[in-house]
């Protein structure tokens, strides 16, 4: 019995004693007061106070808790002394609902042996420029791109001190820099960046100071001062640093020749002086440059011949190293050399286009982007790499296929093919199907094609863009196209196709978005078979001979029904020349091309056929829809009284056909309607007023003999008065005019406000969205164009 007691007593003291010690060491560890913890007390208070200024949405900081800061998520510290020495917020790769914010305590100056520094991509709006900073004496790397500091009066001056610096990164802040002394002071510099900021005020006392805050900048490997407003020529300070590895001014001001001391960076890699005024020819020294990949000249002046100096014979260096070239838009001019296309092989970028060269090219070895357009290439085709991915040719004089386009046995990979505006003749090879397989745009209009449709291009299955617009094409179109069932965009127009259109519309193909069939001598009805295609935005069937009803399911669209935006043509960013998803539309007369907007317009164009019957009432469930042209047919019955229901319509077009009635007076509170032709029909009554009425740029009611009213006439027969313009009132029994009658053919008023201001209502959200804005823009500039005509 006491022998069991003494085991259990023994057990029940082991116990404890493990207990003990346990407790022990968990103290040790994770417990209060832990003598072992390898961050200093001082240091994780200063980050505490830290966090406190900081607003963190989604809880990233959450690790900030306990004793052991060296194990917070951002903190390194030094494994010996346990001084927190880097602290990396940094938000680059997250969404832009995590980033940081708040104010930056000046607690962090306890971190006194910091060296490592980044915020970046944080959004500190609330902060001025932390001038403490310069007091981190032992930084060697300050990163603070893009943390959004707001102040007009900020500077950085007190950076200088920071006497170990190696890396500094301050793009894209908004500072107010009128020296820049400060940065003499940071000889080990390796890496600088603060591209975007404003140096304009600092030209002031030009190249002196500029040239002292260079010049003691020995290590200097990667400097960057794209979009500083640069306006000098090219400082003779750059001449002496010869550590440079990349160096990138573009986006500035910079005038004059490329000096051939710049031959003196022999350790260049990657030069970006784009979008600059640089003038003269390409200088010789590029061609010594041996360790050059990255050269982009684009957007400059630059003229004279010779692409040659850069990869010329005469180059210096064993192999040409080059991987990117972008010389586009420029006045180069010149015939570019064979051995030049032969020797830019190790080239995966390309861009030549707008500039005047020419002279004939038998094959292109190099690429996988190739950029050639609107220059004076010519001769047939060239041979292309299997390499290639985008190829534009567009706008040159190439003068048709060559013999090897079909029997080269290569398999190209092309998804970007664009050969429109040059001279090609003679037929479309028909060997597509087999040896370009990836093809998903093809680009074929304004050339001199004739002949049928290939079956080869109908059926390549990935085809997304195909534009065949003004050839000399004929015959019908071939059965294989049933098979191309990813189809976007389809422009046959200005041909002369014929027959009827094929069922197969609607039986394989979902997913057009654009289909214009515009001036050809296509016949038969319209098949209901079309309504299937829910994605439509544009339909072009104008100028054939299309006959019979409108089919009621027309009103089914539903791209048509919503507006136009949001489509999925805008989800990605193109490459340069890729998935342009370019067609010609025909406005008030006038031919357009319409490139990567597509998705702001909606459109239907059923004119100039043998239509007949009455426009369907279900036209107007087309809300979405903002150009109807339905002219030169012979619709008879109404306008149905519904068409206010189409809110977006800009332009209606029903001239020339025979519809009888009164002009619904709903029309006058289409607010964008901008454009209405109502001439060479039998309407009769009252034309609708408002003040938006008055307004119109483009109103026709010529060829109407029965209609009444402003502007035609001052009153209809029975009115007391002249009618209010901004009340609706309409007399049904109207119809005769008095004998005031004035044969005013225009009513034209200069200012299109109407358009402009219901334009900006409808699509001013989408000037919030910055990958839409330069789309938006240059569509809005194009109708400002359109509206000037
Ligand atoms: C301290 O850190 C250095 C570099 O990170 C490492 O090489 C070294 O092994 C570490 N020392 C200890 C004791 O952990
Ligand atoms: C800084 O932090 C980011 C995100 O946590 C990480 O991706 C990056 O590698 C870190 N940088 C360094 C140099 O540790
Ligand atoms: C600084 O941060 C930005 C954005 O986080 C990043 O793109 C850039 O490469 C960083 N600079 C350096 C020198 O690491
Ligand atoms: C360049 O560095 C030297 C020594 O490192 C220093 O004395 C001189 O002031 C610096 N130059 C400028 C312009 O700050
Ligand atoms: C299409 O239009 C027809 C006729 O207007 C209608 O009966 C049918 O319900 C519509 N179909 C769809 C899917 O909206
Ligand atoms: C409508 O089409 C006709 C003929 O196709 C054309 O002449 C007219 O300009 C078009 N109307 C508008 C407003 O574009
Ligand atoms: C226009 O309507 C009137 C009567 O309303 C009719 O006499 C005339 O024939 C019609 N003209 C046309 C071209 O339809
Ligand atoms: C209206 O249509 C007629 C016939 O199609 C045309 O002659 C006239 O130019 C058009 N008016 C306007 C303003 O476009």
């Amino acid at each position: 019995m006491e022998k069991v007691m003494d085991r259990k007593s023994f057990v029940v003291v082991l116990v404890h004693w493990y207990l003990s010690l346990a407790t022990i060491i968990c103290m040790f560890t994770y417990g209060y007061g832990n003598p072992n913890a390898l961050c200093r007390k001082r240091e994780r208070e200063a980050l505490l106070t830290f966090k406190q200024g900081i607003t963190d949405p989604s809880n990233q900081l959450t690790s900030w808790i306990g004793e052991e800061c060296c194990m917070w998520k951002g903190i390194g510290c030094d494994n010996i002394t346990g001084h927190v020495i880097r602290l990396n917020l940094t938000k680059s790769n997250g969404p832009a609902s995590d980033k940081l914010g708040g104010v930056i305590s000046d607690s962090l100056l306890k971190l006194e042996n910091l060296q490592y520094l980044d915020l970046s991509s944080n959004s500190f709006e609330d902060n001025h420029f932390p001038s403490f900073f310069g007091y981190f004496r032992n930084l060697r790397f300050l990163n603070l791109s893009d943390v959004g500091f707001r102040s007009s009066t900020a500077n950085p001056y007190q950076l200088g001190n920071l006497s170990n610096l190696h890396s500094l990164d301050i793009q894209g802040l908004f500072l107010n820099i009128d020296n820049l002394e400060w940065l003499s002071h940071l000889s080990l510099l390796e890496f600088l960046d603060m591209s975007e900021i404003d140096l304009s005020k600092t030209s002031a006392s030009l190249q002196v100071p500029i040239q002292g805050a260079f010049q003691n900048m020995s290590a200097l490997r990667h400097l960057y001062l794209r979009g500083t407003n640069f306006s000098y020529s090219i400082p003779n300070w750059l001449y002496n640093m010869t550590t440079l590895e990349r160096l990138d001014l573009s986006n500035n001001h910079i005038q004059g020749v490329l000096p051939s001391a710049f031959g003196r960076l022999s350790q260049l890699m990657y030069l970006d002086l784009s979008n600059n005024s640089l003038e003269g020819k390409l200088p010789r020294f590029l061609g010594n440059l041996c360790n050059l990949q990255h050269l982009d000249l684009s957007y400059n002046k630059l003229n004279g011949g010779a692409v040659y100096e850069l990869l010329g014979n005469s180059s210096a260096c064993s192999a040409p190293s080059l991987e990117f070239l972008n010389l586009a838009t420029n006045k180069l001019s010149g015939v570019v050399p064979p051995w030049f296309w032969n020797h830019s092989s190790q080239m995966s970028f390309l861009d030549l286009s707008d500039n005047n060269f020419h002279g004939s090219i038998t094959s292109l070895s190099c690429g996988v982007e190739v950029y050639l357009g609107s220059n004076n290439f010519s001769g047939p085709l060239p041979n292309i790499s299997s390499t290639i991915r985008y190829l534009d040719l567009s706008n040159n004089l190439f003068s048709g296929f060559s013999t090897a386009f079909c029997e080269d046995l290569v398999v190209h990979d092309l998804s970007f093919l664009d050969l429109s505006r040059n001279l090609l003749s003679g037929e479309i090879p028909d060997c597509w199907m087999f040896n370009y397989v990836l093809l998903e745009e093809l680009y074929l209009g304004n050339n001199k094609l004739t002949g049928n449709i290939p079956s080869s291009i109908g059926s390549i299955p990935s085809l997304l863009s195909l534009s065949l617009h003004k050839n000399n094409l004929e015959g019908n179109l071939p059965l294989s196209m049933e098979n191309q069932t990813a189809i976007e965009l389809l422009d046959l127009s200005e041909n002369h196709f014929s027959g009827i259109l094929p069922l197969w519309f609607g039986k394989s193909l979902f997913t057009l978005m654009v289909l214009v069939l515009r001036s050809n001598n296509f016949s038969g009805g319209l098949p209901q078979e079309l309504c299937r295609q829910t994605q439509l935005q544009i339909l072009d069937v104008s100028s054939n001979n299309f006959s019979g009803s409108i089919p009621r399911c027309f009103g089914n669209f539903t791209a048509m029904v919503r507006p136009a935006y949001g489509n999925r043509i805008f989800d990605f960013i193109p490459p340069k020349g890729g998935f342009s998803q370019s067609t010609f539309l025909v406005r008030n007369g006038m031919e357009y091309e319409y490139r990567n907007i597509l998705a702001l317009v909606t459109s239907m164009d059923l004119s100039s056929n043998n239509l007949i019957g009455e426009i369907p009432e279900e036209l107007t469930n087309l809300y979405g829809l903002l150009l109807l042209n339905l002219s030169n047919n012979q619709l008879h019955g109404k306008i149905p009284e519904k068409i206010n229901a189409m809110k977006l319509l800009e332009s209606l077009d029903v001239s020339m056909n025979q519809l009888i009635g009164v002009i619904p007076q709903g029309m006058a509170s289409l607010t964008f309607l901008s454009h209405l032709n109502l001439s060479y029909n039998n309407f009769s009554g009252r034309i609708p007023s408002s003040t938006q009425l008055q307004s119109f740029t483009g109103l026709s009611f010529i060829g109407n003999h029965d209609l009444c009213g402003p502007p035609l006439t001052p009153s209809c027969i029975g009115d007391d008065t002249p009618p209010e313009p901004t009340t609706p009132n309409f007399d049904d029994k109207g119809g005769e005019h008095d004998g005031g009658w004035i044969d005013m053919k225009w009513f034209y008023i200069s200012m299109p406000l109407g358009f402009v201001v219901g334009f900006w209502g409808v699509f001013a959200p989408l000037a919030l969205n910055k990958a839409w804005r330069s789309v938006y823009f240059k569509f809005f500039d194009d109708m400002k164009y359109r509206l000037a005509l």
